[in-house]
């Protein structure tokens, strides 16, 4: 949690666009909004959208908005990037966007303008575009179902949530945290979380991540008496069931290899984006040569945004 805090707090001041990836519950849309917060965009719009939510025949108009009179009985309708001109728009489940709707976000990226569907006239568009997917892109792009250019775009800076069986340490003070609001919001005081309980959480292995333990504390809670030290029995009976070798068995998936990599990624693609792609600034600034800078760059698949305007 304190390295995504502090990638927040450095990824906050860049311009650049962010993709969140992380499983379901891990926090994504909670990051996406702390970013816009820190951002130097913090006063402007912050707007979220589903993928998922939107029938795909209305993916465009809700993007781009429509004219009036487009089709029979059609009203005016301001699309997402107008209403966020100046602000952030969060893109929630990208991975599950249209391709025909990829092809125009892409276009919206790399033009930084837009038409409404029905309009004749180019609209500049100003917002920051955040998305987030549970999906792995890069096995939806080797499948077909996600644009390989899109991707670039989107994530010029990649911000990967670990799931909550990864960062296990965190666990007694997320716990805590939640006791501390669901006691406060249901008025009432337990005694506390016992270490037997404790011990319990951290051989669960959370497939449903932070947004689980936050239900598991409102059961806890709801259920306890005023007063009541919190045990294991009192947890949910999938939770009571856990043996510790359950939890040992499952390895972290992080290997150090991708870590140094995806840290490697986004050092470069910050670097690029603050020296508004100069390679030679960039690779002066860390240290490397500029033949290096593009090896790693080639090897990593970082792409320089700025480059057609070198
Ligand atoms: N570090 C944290 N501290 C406190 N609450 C958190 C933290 N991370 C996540 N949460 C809470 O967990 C819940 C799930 O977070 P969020 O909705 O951001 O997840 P998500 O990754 O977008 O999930 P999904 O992929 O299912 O949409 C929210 O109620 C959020 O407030
Ligand atoms: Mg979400």
């Amino acid at each position: 949690i304190q390295r995504v805090r502090q990638q927040i707090r450095n990824l906050g001041k860049s311009e650049a666009n962010v993709l969140i990836t992380g499983e379901t519950g891990t926090g994504k849309e909670l990051v996406a909004r702390a970013l816009h917060f820190h951002s130097l965009r913090a006063d402007g719009p912050f707007l979220g959208v589903n993928c998922t939510a939107i029938p795909e025949n209305l993916v465009e108009t809700e993007f781009f908005g429509i004219e009036a009179g487009t089709a029979t009985g059609v009203k005016k309708h301001t699309g997402l990037f107008e209403q966020a001109h100046g602000g952030t728009l969060f893109i929630d489940e990208v991975g599950d966007m249209p391709a025909a709707s990829q092809a125009k976000l892409l276009r919206v990226l790399q033009e930084r303008s837009m038409r409404r569907i029905g309009g004749d006239r180019e609209i500049p568009v100003n917002v920051r575009v955040i998305a987030a997917t549970n999906k792995n892109l890069t096995e939806a792009i080797a499948g077909g179902s996600f644009r390989e250019d899109l991707f670039y775009r989107l994530a010029v800076l990649e911000l990967r949530i670990p799931p909550l069986r990864d960062h296990r340490d965190d666990l007694p003070l997320l716990a805590q945290h939640f006791l501390n609001v669901f006691e406060n919001k249901l008025r009432r005081k337990t005694a506390g979380l016992a270490p037997e309980l404790l011990q319990q959480l951290e051989n669960y292995h959370w497939p449903g991540n932070v947004r689980e333990l936050e239900n598991e504390m409102e059961r806890l809670v709801t259920l306890a008496d005023e007063g009541q030290l919190l045990r294991p029995e009192h947890l949910s009976p999938k939770l009571r069931s856990v043996s510790p070798s359950a939890a040992r068995l499952r390895p972290s998936s992080l290997l150090l290899r991708d870590a140094v990599d995806q840290l490697e990624r986004e050092m470069i693609a910050e670097a690029l984006s603050r020296h508004n792609g100069n390679k030679s600034q960039v690779a002066r600034t860390l240290g490397l040569s500029r033949l290096g800078l593009q090896q790693k760059m080639d090897r990593l698949g970082v792409t320089n945004p700025n480059a057609d305007k070198q």
